[in-house]
């Protein structure tokens, strides 16, 4: 069983994020736990149209506050209420473009939790970090800022989703044998963090960046990968049924 989780960003308006649901409600997924995240605005109509299938509802993000005067935000129970059971948090586009910090996301991965979402959490690092030979050092201090100290119980997941920033949109996906490696960095991170079987039975490691039908069988067969985090080619229906199939 592969996560295949699709990142629809804010590429497609409320009629073509339908027309999108409707044409996976009719796809077969077999045994692979599919997630879509839809803009906010869709999050209502699609989730209908989705409803009583094995498809999942995630959004794209949380506020860190329960509730209040915030004006714009969207919070953790608010994304519930829709019928959501998942929410990315810390996308790269968010920490680049909206300048999020690591202080921010921990926060919104507590309040995520607290409203029962399983939060998505991404990390990754840049092209200059990589050049500058920062990458394993960027990706501990995120993982370990925006997780340390939040508590999940037995039946509560965590996903983490390696994106390294400079592959996502490019159509070049790294190698499986670096994401394997980077997983493992990135897995004994969580073993400094959690107890060993919260880290081997309640927290997952997905790949993202330029996945599409061609390679995502050479992530999804890593030992340490437990799925797929999907932009661009999930937004076509036959491009994401066909990695849905080979994954
Ligand atoms: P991509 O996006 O698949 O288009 O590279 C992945 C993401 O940003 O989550």
């Amino acid at each position: 069983m592969a996560l295949v989780i699709a990142n629809w960003k804010m590429k497609l308006g409320i009629d073509d994020s339908l027309a999108l649901a409707k044409a996976l409600k009719r796809l077969r997924v077999g045994d692979q736990k599919v997630v879509v995240c839809p803009s906010f605005v869709s999050l209502t109509d699609v989730g209908g149209v989705l409803k009583g299938t094995k498809i999942a509802l995630g959004a794209q993000d949380c506020f860190w506050e329960s509730e209040g005067a915030f004006t714009g935000e969207i919070s953790a129970k608010q994304i519930r209420q829709v019928g959501c059971q998942y929410v990315i948090i810390g996308h790269s586009e968010r920490r680049h473009v909206l300048k999020e910090t690591d202080e921010m996301i921990h926060k919104k991965i507590r309040m995520a939790v607290s409203a029962g979402l399983t939060p998505i959490v991404c990390v990754g690092e840049t092209f200059d970090e990589r050049q500058n030979g920062a990458k394993d050092y960027i990706l501990i201090q995120q993982t370990t800022r925006a997780l340390q100290g939040i508590e999940i119980d037995s039946a509560q997941q965590i996903i983490i989703a390696y994106e390294p920033v400079w592959v996502i949109g490019s159509g070049q996906a790294i190698e499986p044998a670096e994401a394997e490696s980077t997983h493992q960095v990135i897995r004994q991170t969580l073993f400094d963090l959690f107890p060993a079987t919260v880290v081997n039975s309640n927290i997952h490691i997905v790949y993202g960046g330029s996945v599409d039908a061609d390679n995502v069988a050479g992530f999804t067969g890593l030992a340490h990968t437990s799925g797929v985090l999907v932009g661009g080619a999930s937004l076509n229906v036959d491009a994401f049924a066909a990695i849905i199939k080979n994954a």
